[in-house]
C-alpha cells in the first residue's frame, strides 16, 4: 500500500520518486559558486550564459568566485533567448572540444536548458537531434552515461530549470518546442541569488511569474499519480508522473507566493520582498513540476509559440515574432482551468484559495470560475496580454493551434480531464479574451 493519496484505480501506482538537487538559497549567496563547485569536484569549468548577461554583475560574480577557488573557467554564450537545437549544437561543440569537468550556468530557463542538452549531446554525439526525445516525436534512446557535475544559478523567477530533470528546446525545423526529459538532466546543486530578479524590467517579472504559477497550478490540478499505471522497473517511472504528496506541498506555497507577492513584485522593482519571494515560489514549483509534469496550460502554449504571428513583448530585447513563454502559457490559463475543474473539483477550490481568490459564497461547483477570474484579475493587474487576441492569434487561428498542440500527447494526458482535439479547440475559442 502506497501512501494514501486520492483518486486511485487498480492498475494505478502506488510509489512515487522525488528527485531535486542540493539547494542554497540566498541574497548574495552568488559568492558561493566557487566553493560549491569545487565541492563537487569541478576543476576546469564550462560557464554557461547568455549574451545579455555576459558582462551583468551576476556573471562577475560568479566566475570571481570561481577565480578565488582556483578553478579554471571559460565562458560560452552564444545562446538565443529561446534555447532551440542550434544553440545546444554549439554549446555540445563548447563540451566536446573544452575538456571540462563540470557546468556551471548563469541565467535563466534558457541558459539552464541549453546547458544541460549541451552535455548530453556533447559528450554522447547522436546522428538524429531527436534520438534522445520521447516518442512519438524522438527515438526514446538512453542517454549512454552520466553527464558532468552541473551547478545551476537562475537569474529569474519562473522556469524552476534548475530543480528540474528537463530542458524545453525550440526544434527549429518543426518550429515548436518539445522537452527533453531525463533523471541524468537533473542539475546535482542550484545556488538561486533573488538579487538578480532587482533590476529585472516588470514585464520579464510578469511573464516569469504567471510561468511559476502555471507551473504550480497544473502540478496541483494535474491527473494524480495514482491514476498513472504501476511500473514494475523503477527506471522506467517517468518524470511525468501526476500529481503527488511531494509536488502538493511545493505547489501549494508556490501558488499562495504568486497570490501575495505578484503584483508587488512586478509593479515595484524597489519591492525586495516580494521580489525574493518570487524567486522561492519559481524554485519551489520547480522542485514541483519536475516530478509531476505540467498538463494544458505548457501544452497549449506550444501551439501559441509555434504559430505566432508578427508580435513582440516590452522589456525583452527580441525581435519580433515573440512572445515570452510565461505569457504564453498564461493567455489560455484561465479557459483551461474553467474546462479542467469539473474532473478536479476540489483540487481547483483549494488552488483558487491559495491564490486569494474571492470565494465567498462559493462552492467546489463553482471553482473552475474562481480560480480562473482571479487569474485574469492578476493578468490585468501586472498589465499582460488579455487573452489570444492581444498576441496576434483569432479564430481561424484556432484548427492550427489545435493541431500543433495534439503534439504534446504526454502533457495532454496529464490533465486531470480527457481531452481530444475538440476540446483543445474549444478552449483556445475561448481563450481569446477576457
Ligand atoms: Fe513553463
Amino acid at each position: 500500500m502506497g501512501c494514501q493519496y486520492f483518486d486511485p484505480c487498480d492498475h494505478g501506482a502506488d510509489t512515487f520518486t522525488i528527485a531535486i538537487p542540493k539547494v542554497t538559497f540566498g541574497r548574495g549567496c552568488l559568492r558561493e559558486a566557487g566553493a560549491r563547485a569545487s565541492g563537487l569536484g569541478m576543476t576546469r569549468v564550462a560557464v554557461f550564459t547568455d549574451p545579455f548577461l555576459r558582462d551583468s554583475a551576476y556573471v562577475a560574480a560568479v566566475l570571481d568566485s570561481l577565480k578565488q577557488a582556483g578553478l579554471d573557467a571559460v565562458v560560452f554564450d552564444e545562446i538565443t533567448i529561446e534555447a532551440d537545437d542550434a544553440s545546444v549544437a554549439r554549446g555540445a561543440d563548447f563540451i566536446a572540444t573544452g575538456n571540462f569537468d563540470g557546468v556551471v550556468s548563469v541565467g535563466g530557463g534558457s541558459v539552464m536548458d541549453t546547458a544541460k542538452a549541451a552535455m548530453v549531446y556533447g559528450l554522447y554525439p547522436s546522428g538524429d537531434f531527436l534520438d534522445y526525445f520521447a516518442p512519438p516525436l524522438g527515438a526514446g534512446k538512453a542517454i549512454p552515461g552520466r553527464l558532468l557535475p552541473h551547478l545551476a544559478c537562475p537569474t529569474t523567477s519562473g522556469t524552476g530549470s534548475e530543480c528540474t530533470s528537463l530542458s524545453v528546446l525550440r526544434i527549429n525545423n518543426l518550429s515548436t518546442k518539445f522537452v527533453l526529459g531525463n533523471p541524468l538532466l537533473l542539475p546535482q546543486e542550484a545556488l538561486i541569488d533573488p538579487v538578480c530578479c532587482a533590476t529585472l524590467p516588470a514585464m520579464v517579472v510578469a511573464s516569469t511569474g504567471f510561468d511559476l504559477l502555471c507551473h504550480a497550478l497544473e502540478c496541483y490540478t494535474a491527473r494524480a499519480y495514482t491514476r498513472w499505471d504501476k511500473v514494475d522497473d523503477p527506471g522506467k517511472r517517468p518524470l511525468i508522473q501526476g500529481a503527488n504528496p511531494w509536488s502538493d506541498l511545493a505547489a501549494r506555497k508556490a501558488i499562495e507566493i504568486v497570490g501575495e507577492f505578484m503584483e508587488r513584485g512586478v509593479n515595484n522593482a524597489d519591492d525586495h520582498q516580494a521580489r525574493d519571494q518570487l524567486m522561492w515560489g519559481a524554485s519551489l514549483a520547480g522542485m514541483a513540476f519536475g516530478n509531476t509534469g505540467t498538463h494544458l496550460g505548457h501544452a497549449l502554449s506550444y501551439g501559441v509559440t509555434h504559430l505566432m504571428h508578427d508580435v513582440t513583448t516590452e522589456g525583452y530585447a527580441v525581435k519580433s515574432p515573440f512572445v515570452p513563454h510565461g505569457i504564453s502559457v498564461v493567455v489560455s490559463a484561465p479557459a483551461i482551468f474553467r474546462y479542467t475543474a469539473e474532473a478536479a473539483p476540489e483540487r481547483h477550490f483549494e488552488a483558487a484559495g491559495y491564490l486569494q481568490a474571492d470565494l465567498q459564497g462559493a462552492g467546489s461547483a463553482d471553482s473552475g470560475e474562481a480560480l480562473a477570474k482571479r487569474i485574469i484579475e492578476l493578468m490585468q493587474k501586472t498589465g499582460v496580454p488579455n487573452g489570444l487576441n492581444e498576441v496576434g492569434f483569432g479564430p481561424a487561428d484556432v484548427p492550427a493551434l489545435a493541431a500543433s498542440t495534439a503534439r504534446q500527447v504526454r502533457a495532454i494526458a496529464n490533465s486531470p480531464r480527457e481531452t481530444n482535439r475538440v476540446d483543445i479547440e474549444n478552449i483556445y475559442a475561448s481563450a481569446m479574451s477576457y
